[in-house]
């Protein structure tokens, strides 16, 4: 079969099982099993594929169309114009994520700035303010000793391991010092919702997605603990999750931060609040 009957019959097995985009990730499963990247695809069409290209294909096309998220498929993702390592052993990093740490680098005055990442999973924040700020002293924390695993090998793979310290600490518990600017993306889905998840979100590790009852108790024990660690007109900037802001809005005022706003992300949901405090 040629590269583009390929892609047809790729396309239309994962439109069968419901997978959204299902000619975009045909794409990027078959670029990949190729070694190419996807636009390269489009030179080729009339290329045959052989049997042994053709056999690994087959098994990612299953996997996908059984619900395994597409990063995961491919072991990276792109994040802010970095291509970090993605695996089960931390969420797959989210599009929203990418507005929030564009927004921070845009906001960001002094490069010397002490941030902490909070729940850094695959370092993707960390790792992504670290490259933007050589001088900026980041400390990324994690509870799940995985996901450090991961966020460490992405930063080796980056050439930024001395530039980002890891610590396993359950929010701040095991952290000293004062920061600039505490950025969270914290696990912010009720337990509740578990059964609206999509079959993709659900390969996320449970630690990276369910907070308890609410929703946003994670998220609100953060912004308690960071009163004590914000450094003078510190910022706390949080990701959180639907129907969360106008609560948390109130939990800021109420702690006395000041110049709270939130900002909308792409689709139009208010997705972060920032804050500061002092
Ligand atoms: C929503 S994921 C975000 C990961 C990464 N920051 C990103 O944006 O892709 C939340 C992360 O918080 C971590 N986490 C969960 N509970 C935590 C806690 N109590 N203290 C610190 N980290 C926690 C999870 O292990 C997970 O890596």
């Amino acid at each position: 079969m040629t590269v583009l009957k390929v892609l047809q019959a790729a396309t239309a097995h994962l439109k069968k099982h419901d997978i959204e985009n299902p000619r975009l990730n045909a794409e990027h499963l078959l670029a990949h099993v190729l070694g190419r990247n996807r636009i390269e695809l489009y030179l080729d069409f009339e290329r045959k594929l052989t049997e042994t290209e053709l056999g690994p294909l087959r098994e990612l096309v299953k996997r996908r169309s059984e619900g395994e998220p597409l990063q995961h498929l491919l072991g990276t993702v792109e994040f802010c114009g970095l291509t970090f390592l993605c695996d089960k052993r931390a969420m797959v990093p989210r599009p929203e994520t990418e507005e929030l740490v564009e927004f921070l680098k845009s906001e960001i005055q002094d490069s010397k700035s002490q941030i902490v990442d909070v729940g850094t999973g695959s370092g993707v924040i960390a790792l992504s303010l670290a490259a933007e700020f050589p001088e900026a002293r980041i400390l990324a924390v994690d509870v799940s000793d995985d996901a450090l695993a991961l966020a460490q090998e992405n930063a080796a793979r980056l050439n930024l391991s001395d530039r980002v310290q890891f610590l396993k600490s359950r929010l701040l518990e095991n952290v000293e010092g004062i920061f600039d600017l505490i950025v969270a993306n914290l696990p912010y889905i009720s337990t509740g919702d578990r059964r609206t998840l999509s079959r993709e979100v659900l390969h996320d590790p449970e630690v990276s997605l369910f907070a308890g009852t609410r929703g946003d108790e994670l998220v609100r024990e953060l912004i308690d603990q960071a009163l004590s660690r914000l450094r003078p007109a510190g910022t706390l900037a949080l990701e959180i999750g639907l129907g969360q802001s106008e609560a948390l809005l109130s939990a800021l005022a109420e702690k006395n931060y000041r110049d709270i706003c939130s900002k909308n992300d792409y689709n139009g949901v208010t997705r972060f609040l920032f804050a500061r405090y002092g």
